[in-house]
């Protein structure tokens, strides 16, 4: 069965109302990076940092999957589909994609500040059962953080990702300014013989050979595609 590795980003969850992180109105703009999304951040003001990934949270509840999202798990009707998301929210798992790596953690989960591999779901953790206040702790006793990569920290499911790029027959790109590394890097992994395409409004520049563009919004252009994929 021929394998699709779908790399995704914020451009795909934008019709779903998340903002992206670098257009215009996006996150970032009421929010310097290092205040909120930091080892430093969370020294300095953890509060902050809880109440803005609270704030991601509720709005990623409320949101649902788009076309986009519900057309990618169409197809494992006929394909070996992995996604690869930097997104934290779970618009891929809700549109019914199954199997989805989170390259920049998950909104839905807490973690240890003692030990990271201490990993729960944010609802059966916290009091309200969404928020993740000062106070909630791990089951050692140390205060719970969001399950977020934050700048400046590693990627640990970096070389995961990179071995799942290197068996790519086919790689999409998805709304993503291909801005931050080491995910960006990943598309160097994809063999050269492999068709890769990228989708988004805004194309970013990308050195690869087999290289295809689709100037559109997600829910237009990934669409379009899947529907040529499935014919
Ligand atoms: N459909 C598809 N793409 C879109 C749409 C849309 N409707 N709207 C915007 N885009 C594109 C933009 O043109 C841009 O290329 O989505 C991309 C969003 O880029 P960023 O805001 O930089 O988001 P992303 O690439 O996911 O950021 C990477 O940076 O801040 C960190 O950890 C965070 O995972 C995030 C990482």
């Amino acid at each position: 069965m021929q394998r699709i590795v779908v790399f995704t980003g914020a451009g795909i969850s934008a019709e779903s109302g998340l903002k992206t992180f670098r257009d215009a109105g996006g996150l970032w703009e009421n929010h310097r990076v290092e205040e909120v999304a930091s080892p430093e951040a969370w020294q300095e003001n953890p509060e902050l940092v809880l109440q803005f990934y609270n704030e991601r949270r509720r709005q990623a509840q409320a949101a649902q999957p788009n076309a986009a999202h519900l057309a990618l798990a169409q197809l494992e009707r006929r394909f070996d589909v992995q996604i690869i998301t930097q997104n934290v929210d779970d618009l891929h798992e809700r549109a019914g994609s199954t199997n989805i790596l989170h390259l920049h953690g998950e909104l839905g989960k807490a973690r240890s500040t003692l030990d990271g591999r201490l990993v729960y779901n944010v609802a059966a953790v916290t009091k309200n059962g969404v928020d993740i206040v000062l106070g909630d702790q791990c089951e050692l006793g140390s205060q719970l953080r969001p399950h977020i990569v934050w700048f400046g920290e590693i990627v640990p499911d970096i070389r995961r990702a990179s071995r799942l790029c290197e068996k790519a027959d086919f790689f999409v790109v998805i709304g993503t300014s291909m801005l931050v590394h080491p995910a960006a890097s990943l598309i160097h992994y994809v063999p050269q013989a492999a068709a890769k395409v990228l989708i988004d409004p805004d194309i970013p520049v990308v050195n690869v050979p087999n290289l295809y563009s689709i100037r559109e919004k997600a829910t237009i252009g990934v669409v379009r595609m899947v529907e040529q994929l499935l014919k």
